[in-house]
């Protein structure tokens, strides 16, 4: 007898970034974070798990190719540790309610676990995220465990920071907390993906190679020789949490895009901070920075009408209204012309754009091309049309 579970989880992208932990084992953060789900039409990691008392060892095959190393992965055995244990405590509850032989002993038996991305890792997109949400969440289904999505963070954190907050769709904080065992250390969802349909997002992959210093190597070092990544948890983030919020609830694009862009900013400012510095941006990265700022001043008003953010590499996300989409592309397709080999990259549902206009889109009125230079073709491989998204769901009837 097999019992068996598939579910998918979301891609996050962080407007105000986590960097920092005080606990490396609990996976603990030093300030916390705030993110946009992604929607999963576009990207996500999907899960299939099989429990079994015939499966003599647990195994995990990640896009078809199984880790043979799994034992070793202290991050993975915390997640399979914890909900396992929160499992048996259901069992033992079961077993009192219902009686001794009405319960699947699903706690002792091995697991079987598929995980895959829908995206190639290539892509320079971090998958840690949607992937650890997607086991931890699929276990939960599996284990029919009657716990919040809060509760299932803390164990996904466990795995990879980020990954607590790929369980909520929509608009989604990490609350640090302040207790030494973590308890209090969760994700929350500040509005649902359908409160500001307006807001999408285009992902400009630069890059496909793996980026040079991990996040986790990356933040450590942070922690251990930036002063400024201390003047950033004091005294910008909890101010930039509270006003953050306000924007989302307000739906008020021009403080969203403005704290989202010096989140940014100052995350790879305390990178540069750190002893030996990390360089995450490249020439291209920041020519994307000049061409949205630029952009941003064009309109009479000075309305910011987009903002950029980039994480552990070089590739940017741009959050804009839905509006001006066409107007980006354009000057993407301008000034960082793309690769017409990698085409068919994404196939559907992927809106894909690879050096490609929209139409015939003029210049916004005043933009300055003179200040952006343009890159040789392949600078922008592909640029990936997407909207905020919900949280992870079960697959049914596969
Ligand atoms: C720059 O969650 O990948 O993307 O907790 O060590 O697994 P670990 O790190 P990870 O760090 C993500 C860092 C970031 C910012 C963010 O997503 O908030």
């Amino acid at each position: 007898t097999i019992y068996e579970k598939t579910a998918t989880s979301p891609v996050n992208i962080a407007v105000i970034k986590y960097w920092g932990k005080r606990d490396t084992t609990l996976i603990l953060p030093t300030n916390a974070s705030l993110s946009v789900t992604l929607s999963q039409d576009h990207l996500h990691s999907k899960t299939t798990i099989r429990a079994s008392p015939d499966f003599e060892k647990t195994r995990l095959w990640l896009n078809g190719v199984e880790d043979v190393d799994i034992e070793k992965n202290k991050r993975l055995q915390n997640c399979f540790r914890e909900t396992r244990r929160l499992r048996k405590e259901y069992e033992e509850k079961l077993r009192k309610d219902k009686g001794p032989d009405k319960v699947l002993p699903l706690s002792e038996y091995n697991l079987h676990i598929c995980s895959e991305n829908n995206f190639p890792t290539a892509a320079g997109l971090a998958s840690s995220a949607s992937g650890f949400a997607c086991l931890v969440y699929t276990l939960s289904q599996l284990y029919e465990l009657p716990i919040s999505a809060a509760e299932l963070s803390k164990i996904a954190r466990q795995g990879s920071g980020s990954a607590c907050r790929s369980l909520f769709g929509g608009f989604v904080a990490w609350e640090m907390g302040s207790k030494d065992d973590g308890s209090d250390s969760q994700a929350v969802e500040i509005a649902p993906r359908d409160h500001w349909p307006e807001l999408e997002a285009l992902i400009c992959i630069v890059s496909d190679a793996k980026k040079g210093v991990s996040s986790t190597e990356g933040m450590q070092n942070t922690v251990n020789t930036s002063t400024l990544l201390q003047h950033r948890i004091e005294h910008v983030v909890p101010v930039r949490m509270k006003n953050m919020i306000d924007a989302i609830h307000e739906r008020d694009f021009q403080k969203f895009a403005e704290i989202t862009m010096q989140d940014s900013n100052q995350f790879h400012a305390v990178c540069l901070d750190t002893f030996p510095p990390i360089f995450y941006l490249n020439d291209v990265s920041r020519a994307i920075i000049r061409m949205i700022t630029e952009y941003n001043s064009t309109n009479s008003e000075k309305k910011l009408k987009a903002a950029y953010t980039f994480d552990a590499g070089p590739n940017a996300v741009i959050y804009t209204t839905s509006e001006n989409i066409p107007e980006i592309i354009n000057l993407i397709a301008k000034y960082f012309p793309g690769n017409d080999d990698v085409k068919n990259y994404f196939s559907d549902p992927f809106q894909l754009f690879v050096g490609k206009t929209i139409g015939e889109q003029p210049l916004p009125l005043g933009f300055n091309d003179q200040i952006i230079p343009v890159f040789p073709k392949g600078s922008v491989k592909q640029i990936l049309h997407t909207k905020v998204g919900d949280g992870p769901k079960v697959v049914v009837g596969e």
